[in-house]
């Protein structure tokens, strides 16, 4: 078994293929935290416990005169509050008598084969394929008999360990959680650089890494979604960590609404760092006997640098998360009416569309917005979702109809969590938004925000989304959300539970996910909030892709998809080649440029194709049929970032590779040119050093090693912005 108890020790053992997770339980019952790193074999790590007597930490009072014992230095798996430690703590409560006190300790644990279920909340699942195990843990507290259950999974093949936390109330008072954090982890040590991933609206997951500073630093949302603004998703690593060398530790967060992920580096230079819903206005009232699941955290580790933890994510997030069929098939290639006609359309307009990009070899056409209501500006109609006959006499169907005709398949875009103030679903229930008593709601894109956590207006969205999904032949659908909450308050909630309805927002909103996605598996859905303003774990378990920003500008892209593809695999980042001058930027990048970026993600197309010129169509053509070709090698093979465009400004450079190494795609788009130029080579990686190559660009063969160790030529004649792949095949 990957998870064991050795009672002589007290200690309890995961190990996963590559990595080894050790904690113990303490004098008096307290569970330390004791290694995460390199496999080791079955050697006992209590050793690493050193106790002394540190002026100003107080020692638990059943500690007695042993003053070497204080939880404010110790390092936990989960830190107690109101007690003794000063650092971060994993949960805040408050009690019946009012004291915010949880002091838990070990008073149980199982073992059992498989993983835990969290209801209602998605997580990594497994397959045949997989062994796993799973570990809980239960911490009491003496006092309130309040529990925490420590949940951890071991995913042994994939490297991977879960963890997840239940609250339960086993006092007799009604309690309030006020903080829970899903997974704590402490270190003996701080020689790290914390990475992580922020932007804004259109400007997505930046990479940022700083070392670690005294004091705490966070990264979070506040805005009920994950967000633009920070990913949950981050990284410590060893500070002399880079791509292929050095310990990396990954946390990952399967959640799509508030977060928090702080770290903390102690004044005896020890590192904490925790994830988990953002405590910001969240308060869960538990009756007794009542219980709260937190959501999951994936962690995992790499010895061999950020590639690797990479490598690790990618293939559990590929195999163990989403739940779509359509996970683990070939994408469609798509066009989109949006950026080619925004809200001005009818159906012979679209149709002209369509027909020019068939000519192309695209295989799904996709009308965005503007179909329903009174839709023709984002001022009015969320929220009724019948058809606009105005613009589509023959309705979806008739459209869909003639889009099947030409040999297409045909995908709409919804936005269901919304309703406009000028609709029919608003005036009839005004009530049915978030807003707060005597107060007038903020507006974000003119819209307002449904209150998911009522039942009654989830059954509105399930029945109503579904009537559309069973109006047409539909085999996609781009599912976006184009404001953040403000004004979380329910109209019926009583005001005790107020403190809950960010969090019960998003369960509703995986409640309606779960009844309209999971029971449409003929349908592609993709995930969107003005791009990539929840590109999280936890909508990726629905939907098996997302539009990555609402920027198509090829040259942002290869920032935006550099810091995405950290955590989430190729397969998950729809990519579209848009027109130029680029409506975001007004930059003007090659056309060729535009497809080698976007077929780094699932290849698409947003851009009027009646007026492309014949060379342009042409290019896309070849495109398409050579994306097809690679299909598989970009989508499952192993990615590597060449290089880092927020360090070398040169060219940036990303390559795939078949898992057997036997197929490989470098891409490489030229940023800041200056003339006459030094001659740069590209070096390959993960290549087999001993397997001879042929690159369809260059003459003659090379081996693997020479690949990677000399790297192959960039054409001095390249100009700005100008992208060159080289497609390598072993013989
Ligand atoms: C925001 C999306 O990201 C865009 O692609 C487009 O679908 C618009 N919403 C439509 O309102």
């Amino acid at each position: 078994m990957s998870v064991r108890y050795i009672e002589s020790k007290k200690t309890f053992l995961l190990q996963t293929k590559s990595s080894t997770y050790q904690m113990k339980i303490s004098d008096y019952g307290y569970l330390l935290h004791l290694y995460y790193g390199e496999r080791l074999e079955d050697e006992d790590l209590s050793y690493l416990i050193q106790l002394q007597d540190r002026g100003f930490s107080p020692n638990p009072y059943e500690a007695g005169n042993d003053r070497t014992f204080s939880l404010d230095f110790l390092p936990q798996e989960f830190s107690s509050d109101g007690s003794s430690d000063y650092r971060l703590s994993s949960i805040e409560i408050k009690n019946g008598d009012g004291s915010y006190a949880f002091v838990g300790k070990v008073a149980k644990h199982q073992i059992y084969s498989g993983k835990y279920h969290l209801a209602g909340l998605p997580s990594l699942w497994t397959t045949e394929k997989d062994t796993a195990d799973t570990l809980e843990i239960w911490l009491t507290d003496a006092v309130t008999q309040l529990t925490v259950v420590l949940c951890y999974c071991v995913l042994e093949e994939k490297d991977i360990i879960t963890r997840s936390v239940r609250v339960i109330n086993q006092s007799e008072d009604t309690i309030y959680l006020n903080r829970i954090m899903s997974m704590t982890m402490d270190f003996m040590d701080s020689d790290y650089d914390f990475i992580h991933f922020d932007g804004r609206h259109t400007m997505e997951r930046e990479w940022s890494r700083n070392p670690l500073a005294y004091g705490i630093q966070t990264v979070g949302s506040f805005r009920g979604a994950s967000s633009h603004q920070h990913n949950p998703f981050a990284i410590l690593c060893e500070s002399a960590a880079n791509e292929d060398y050095g310990r990396c530790y990954g946390f990952s967060f399967v959640y799509s609404g508030n977060f928090m992920c702080k770290v903390e580096k102690d004044q005896y230079d020890q590192t904490r760092i925790v994830m988990g819903i953002h405590p910001k206005h969240f308060s869960w009232q538990m009756k007794p006997g009542e219980s709260f699941t937190a959501p999951e955290v994936v962690l995992a580790y790499s010895g061999q640098g950020l590639t690797h933890l990479t490598h690790l994510y990618h293939n559990v997030y590929r195999e163990n998360l989403c739940k779509s069929p359509y996970a683990k098939k070939e994408r469609p290639i798509l066009i989109n009416s949006w950026e080619a006609a925004y809200f001005d359309f009818d159906e012979e307009k679209l149709l002209k569309i369509a027909g020019d990009a068939v000519d192309m070899g695209v295989e799904l056409f996709v009308l965005d917005d503007g179909w329903f209501g009174n839709r023709n500006n984002d001022n009015a109609a969320l929220g009724d979702w019948d058809v606009n006959t105005a613009k589509l006499p023959r309705g979806l169907k008739g459209l869909s109809d003639e889009i099947h005709a030409m040999g297409l398949k045909f995908g709409i875009w919804i936005e269901p969590e919304m309703v406009s103030e000028d609709s029919k679903l608003y005036r009839k229930h005004p009530d049915w938004c978030l807003q707060m008593p005597r107060r007038q709601p903020s507006r974000g894109r003119y819209q307002l925000v449904l209150d998911l956590s009522r039942e009654d207006v989830r059954d509105y969205i399930v029945t109503s989304i579904n009537g559309v999904l069973g109006s047409a032949r539909i085999e996609y659908v781009k599912w976006d959300m184009n404001r953040f909450i403000t004004d979380a308050w329910s109209a019926i909630a009583e005001k005790e539970k107020q403190g809950e309805i960010y969090h019960r927002y998003i369960l509703g909103l995986y409640d309606i996910m779960n009844r309209i996605i999971l029971t449409h598996p003929e349908v592609l859905f993709c995930g969107c909030s003005g791009g990539g303003g929840r590109f999280d774990p936890g909508m990726l378990y629905y939907q098996p892709q997302i539009w990555c920003s609402d920027n198509t500008d090829a040259v942002c892209r290869l920032k935006i998809q550099y810091g995405t593809t950290f955590v989430y695999p190729v397969s998950a980042m729809e990519s579209h080649v848009s027109v130029c001058p680029n409506h975001q930027t007004g930059r003007t990048v090659p056309i060729k440029t535009r497809g080698v970026t976007a077929m780094d993600g699932i290849l698409g197309y947003e851009l009027d194709s009646t007026k492309m010129t014949q060379e342009e169509k042409q290019i896309c053509r070849e495109q398409i049929q050579s994306y097809k070709k690679d299909y598989a090698l970009i989508a499952e093979g192993d990615y590597f970032r060449l290089t880092n465009p927020y360090t070398f400004m040169e060219y940036v450079a990303w390559e795939h590779v078949s898992r057997d190494q036997k197929e490989a795609l470098i891409s490489l788009v030229i940023m800041e040119k200056e003339a006459n130029d030094a001659q740069r080579c590209v070096k390959a990686k993960g290549l087999n050093p001993g397997m001879y190559y042929q690159v369809e660009e260059m003459e003659g063969h090379f081996s693997g090693q020479v690949l990677m160790s000399a790297g192959l030529p960039v054409p001095n004649g390249l100009l700005q912005y100008e992208a060159i792949q080289y497609h390598i095949r072993a013989i």
